[in-house]
This record gives C-alpha cells, sequence and structure tokens, in this order.
C-alpha cells in the first residue's frame, strides 16, 4: 500500500494525542514497518495507546516468519508488541495446530480469522501458562492480530535465548531441571503441549538462571489429536540440545516425568477464565464498509472460543 494512501487514511482517524505520543519520533519506523502495519493495524495501535496500553512504541526486538515484536513502554510498564502480518505466506503453517484444537473448529477457514484467532490463542494459551506458575511473559491484551504482554527482559533488552546463552555444565543442568519441570506444569495444570518447544523458544534469565517459556500460539490442549505426537517432538528437541552438556535421559523416562501429577498441581486449574480482557473488540467499528460482517466474523470467532 502506498504511503499517500496511508497518510489520507491515517488524517480521517487521527488523534492528536496518540499520534504525539507514537509516531512523532520517528516516521521512518512507520515506513521500514508498512509491511507490518497495515491500516486496520495502525489503527489497532492508536486505540491500544489511547487506552494507555502503549505510551511509546519503541524498536524491533525480532522479526519472525508470521510476526513481529517491538518493544514499547505503557501503563503496564516495558511490554511486548506481537504484530502477526495478515500478508503473511506461512500462515498456512498455523492450520494444523488451530483447526483441529476442538476451542476453534468453529472459525472460519480464511486467513485473517485464521490469524485473529491465532493471535486469541496465544493470548488464552499464555494465560492457561501464567496461571499454571510457569515463567513465561504475562498477557496484557490482545485484539485482531496485535498482542501485548510483558516485556521479558530489562530496559529494553530481551533476554537472551537459550540457543544464545553460555552455561557451564552446572547452569546446564540447572536449566534443563527447570525446562523439564516446565514441561510437566503445561501438561498436568495447563493440559497444554507448547508444541514448538526448543533452544529457540525459551529465554534464559542470566541473573536468576532461570529458563521463561515464549511463543505459545501454537500449544495445542490435551484432547488435539497430535497432542501426544508434538510432546515426543517437544522432548526430543530439547534432549538434542542439552546433549552436548553430558545431559541424556530416555525419551520414554521423560514422558513419564512430565505425565506425572502431584498433590500441588491440585491446586492449579487448567480452565482459563470465563471472559479474559484480551477478548475486547476494541476496534470493532474501525472498517466501515465491512463493519457488520466484521462484527459477525468476530462474534463468530469468539463464540468458538468459549
Ligand atoms: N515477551 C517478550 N519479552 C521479550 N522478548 C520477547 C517476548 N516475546 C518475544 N520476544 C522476542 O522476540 C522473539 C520472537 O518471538 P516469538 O514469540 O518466539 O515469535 P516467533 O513466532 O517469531 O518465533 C523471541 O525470540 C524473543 O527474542
Ligand atoms: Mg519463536
Amino acid at each position: 500500500m502506498g504511503h499517500k494512501k496511508i497518510d489520507k487514511q491515517m488524517k480521517q482517524i487521527e488523534d492528536k494525542r496518540s499520534k504525539d505520543r507514537i509516531f512523532k519520533k520517528d516516521s521512518s519506523f512507520l515506513k521500514a514497518e508498512e509491511n507490518v502495519f497495515d491500516v486496520p493495524t495502525l489503527k489497532l495501535l492508536y486505540t491500544f495507546s489511547n487506552k494507555g496500553y502503549i505510551h511509546e512504541l519503541g524498536g524491533s526486538v525480532s522479526t519472525g516468519k508470521e510476526a513481529n515484536v517491538f518493544y514499547a513502554t505503557g501503563e503496564d510498564g516495558e511490554v511486548a508488541v506481537k504484530i502477526y502480518r495478515i500478508s503473511s505466506a506461512t500462515f498456512k503453517a498455523m492450520d494444523p495446530y488451530i483447526l483441529k484444537d476442538p476451542r476453534f473448529t468453529h472459525i472460519r477457514h480464511n486467513r485473517k480469522d485464521i490469524i485473529f484467532a491465532w493471535t486469541q490463542k496465544e493470548f488464552q494459551n499464555l494465560l492457561r501458562i501464567q496461571k499454571a506458575g510457569i515463567r513465561s511473559p504475562k498477557p496484557i491484551i490482545c485484539d485482531r492480530n496485535v498482542l501485548i504482554m510483558q516485556f521479558m527482559g530489562k530496559d529494553g533488552i530481551s533476554y537472551p535465548l537459550l540457543k544464545e546463552t553460555q552455561l557451564d555444565e552446572e547452569e546446564a543442568r540447572l536449566i534443563y531441571a527447570q525446562v523439564i519441570e516446565a514441561m510437566r506444569c503445561i501438561f498436568v495444570r495447563a493440559a497444554l503441549v507448547h508444541a514448538d518447544l526448543s533452544e529457540y523458544n525459551i529465554l534464559i534469565d542470566t541473573e536468576k538462571m532461570e529458563p521463561v517459556i515464549i511463543d505459545v500460539g501454537q500449544a495445542v490442549t490435551l484432547n488435539h489429536p497430535n497432542a501426544v505426537e508434538f510432546l515426543i517432538r517437544d522432548v526430543e528437541n530439547i534432549k538434542r540440545f542439552f546433549k552436548k552438556y553430558g545431559i541424556s535421559e530416555e525419551t520414554k523416562d521423560l514422558l513419564k516425568r512430565i505425565k506425572q501429577r502431584t498433590e500441588e498441581d491440585d491446586n492449579f486449574s487448567a480452565e482459563p477464565e470465563e471472559e479474559t480482557e484480551g477478548q475486547k473488540n476494541e476496534t470493532e467499528e474501525q472498517e466501515n464498509e465491512t463493519e457488520e460482517q466484521e462484527i459477525e466474523k468476530e462474534q463468530d470467532s469468539n463464540n468458538a472460543l468459549k
């Protein structure tokens, strides 16, 4: 989309306060991220800004296959803003994780709906994982293709990936034990399987030597037909990474450990909140020409989440 068109549409929705706050500093930001910031996404960022979730949008933290992550500050302190690209060419890869998830069987199978449902799913999964007592970003709000969560890091620098962290053998053992315990809690307490767990989706708080689990959009409930297959793959990934530190356990023993319940687990419920903060439709009014269809669609996908 050309800049002229964006500028024109921006004028219509201009809100001085949020405009000054978010975009005054760096208009090249917009240009560079044109791909991410389509007009509805920009409007949504304005809305989040007006509501105080974002005071200042900072730099890019990551550009992934489907989503970009930005650093921002807001009323909740440092936050990470994950924006799924509607134009993402690889969205097909999401299908097996979402279309067979019983929570999402009713969504319409078009690109935008899948991406919106995916964002909701990541928000819900983060909530469940948080409630299970696992260190992970606290979800703050989500709508459409944008998810705002706690920033895991300090002063704008995110914790390093497990992949990038130098560990001695003792530290590796410490992290390994905590990762396996996190997998157990995800399974037993949150009733989920991460389904993309590896050294790329675990951050390390090097001060506390604690792992932080991220990127849970694809996590599936235990009744997903491929849940066990995904769990085995997660276990194999973790085993492969820690092998170089001389850690090796049989897959079957690990699976047994991960499925083991303790009495303490009974204090944690797997069910998500009745109506989560993130499911509010902040911007239903934004696409006037298709407003009714949009609302209907969003209601459909919200119904599918209940
Ligand atoms: N809440 C967060 N706090 C700090 N950094 C984050 C957060 N979420 C993601 N990141 C950073 O962004 C990168 C990509 O995020 P991730 O959720 O893994 O998305 P992708 O689907 O692109 O892999 C991560 O590797 C991490 O460095
Ligand atoms: Mg990732």
